[in-house]
């Protein structure tokens, strides 16, 4: 089924695109300028968190000069639905030790930041030698919740949004795009 051709289709299965292909790909190069200039004298692993983060790790790591290896992991804090169960399991575990190693996580969004912040207390545990934050989309509770995210790609109002490697039940990954859900796709 084609679920959007164009973005004259978003008033349909979408509400509203909230960041176009070129305002995501334009702030990604922002960022990766300032990973460039903070990463300059260390080697870095990116570690993506899966599968949100896949389309952010691969478009912004062809934007970075510096010398990074790329690590994964999965872990589960929602369900099928739209709100945080606040039980973090991990699906996936990293296949490198990351001990003694300087640690980017890549995220796709942060909402109440309970995953986040169980996983950068998980990354410090295991030694490694410094832990930051990229997440591409933010919402407002993150920003109370108790964790230090340094590069921040946009900050969102609080609606379930898609797109950009975000689900609906694994649904709209593929947009190129972020947009929010019309509220009929969920709510029958
Ligand atoms: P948190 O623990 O509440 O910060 O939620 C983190 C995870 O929930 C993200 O990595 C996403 O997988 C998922 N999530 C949170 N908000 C949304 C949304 O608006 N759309 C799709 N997934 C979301
Ligand atoms: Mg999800």
């Amino acid at each position: 089924m084609i679920i959007w051709v164009d973005a004259k289709d978003v008033g349909t299965a979408f509400k509203e695109m909230l960041i176009s292909e070129a305002q995501m790909q334009a702030r990604l190069g922002e960022i990766a300028a300032e990973i460039d200039r903070d990463y300059r004298d260390k080697n870095v692993v990116v570690i993506g968190v899966l599968k949100g983060a896949v389309m952010v790790v691969a478009d912004l790591l062809r934007k970075l000069h510096i010398d990074t290896t790329m690590d994964w992991m999965a872990v589960s804090s929602y369900g099928s639905g739209t709100k945080s169960s606040g039980v973090v399991r991990i699906l996936k575990d990293l296949d490198n030790s990351v001990t003694g190693r300087h640690v980017l996580v890549i995220e796709d969004i942060i909402d109440s930041g309970l995953t986040l912040s169980w996983l950068v207390s998980n990354l410090k545990a295991r030694g490694a030698a410094s832990v930051e934050v990229f997440t591409a989309l933010r919402k407002p509770e993150a920003q109370v919740a108790d964790v230090h995210v340094k590069y921040v790609g946009f900050d969102i109002p609080n609606e379930f949004v898609v797109g950009y490697g975000l689900d609906y039940n694994e649904k709209y990954r593929n947009l190129p795009f972020v947009a929010t859900l019309a509220p009929h796709v969920y709510e029958n």
